[in-house]
């Protein structure tokens, strides 16, 4: 199962929505043994496109290609060479780190297909969706693709722009919005299928790197249900 979450808007809380729901798949999995990639372990496996996930878990992230290097790479790349990417972030969970330099969407396609035949459930963190690109055409080519938004005019109006459709909305819910999950499910054309707070515990954690370790059990019994 490929997962995506991405946002219309920066800063909304798409990276945290993603390190959460992949924490969470992972917990759940029976076995909780990390496992390379298409190997038959249970757990989850984090996939970086947009370059926060390390920091927000806590993790150095190596210096090396990352995902945008295998995105480089030629069709001669090595079978093995995307779960040679892999680094254990948290019991049961792997993560396929970013890297430094562009997105090339020449091979997104093929590393679409790679991530759907895992046998873990994979959380790919798009980020903001600008346009077409590499992250537009894995969220496009996933089984799940989640929206991640506020209930903010300034955002929700820029949906209908977005380059790939939503098949859910993750809302990440503030106190005093004049505008609803309704609105957002109009805008979006998709229903939400999690709410989540804005609940400063989640930033005091992500500053701390501490994410997995001090993820409220709210946001767990909410994101369980989404993969
Ligand atoms: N549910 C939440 N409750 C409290 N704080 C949150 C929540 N989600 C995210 N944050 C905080 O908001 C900030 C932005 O979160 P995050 O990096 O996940 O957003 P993003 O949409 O991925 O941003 P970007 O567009 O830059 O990638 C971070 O400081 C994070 O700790
Ligand atoms: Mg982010």
């Amino acid at each position: 199962m490929l997962v995506s979450c991405w946002s219309v808007k920066g800063g909304v809380g798409t990276t945290v929505v993603a390190a959460a729901l992949a924490l969470t798949l992972a917990r759940d999995g029976p076995g909780r043994r990390s496992a390379g990639l298409h190997g038959n372990g249970h757990g989850a496996l984090l996939a970086d496109l947009a370059g926060d996930l390390g920091a927000t878990l806590g993790v150095a992230e190596p210096e090396g290609p990352g995902l945008a290097g295998w995105l480089a790479a030629g069709d001669d790349v090595p079978a093995d060479a995307l779960a040679r990417l892999e680094q254990p972030v948290a019991p049961g969970l792997g993560l396929l780190p970013r890297g430094s330099g562009g997105l090339r969407p020449q091979r997104a396609q093929a590393l679409a297909g790679l991530l759907s035949a895992e046998d873990r459930t994979v959380v790919v963190d798009c980020g903001r969706l600008g346009g077409p690109g590499a992250a537009a055409v894995i969220a496009a080519a996933s089984q799940r693709s989640l929206l991640v938004t506020r209930a903010c005019y300034l955002g929700l109006r820029r949906v209908g722009a977005a380059p790939v459709d939503a098949s859910g909305v993750v809302l990440v819910r503030e106190v005093g919005r004049s505008l609803g999950p309704r609105d957002v499910e109009d805008a979006a054309g998709a229903p939400v299928v999690a709410e989540l707070a804005l609940d400063p515990a989640v930033a005091r954690a992500v500053d701390a790197g501490l994410l997995a370790t001090r993820l409220p059990r709210s946001f767990e019994r909410t994101l369980r249900s989404l993969a």
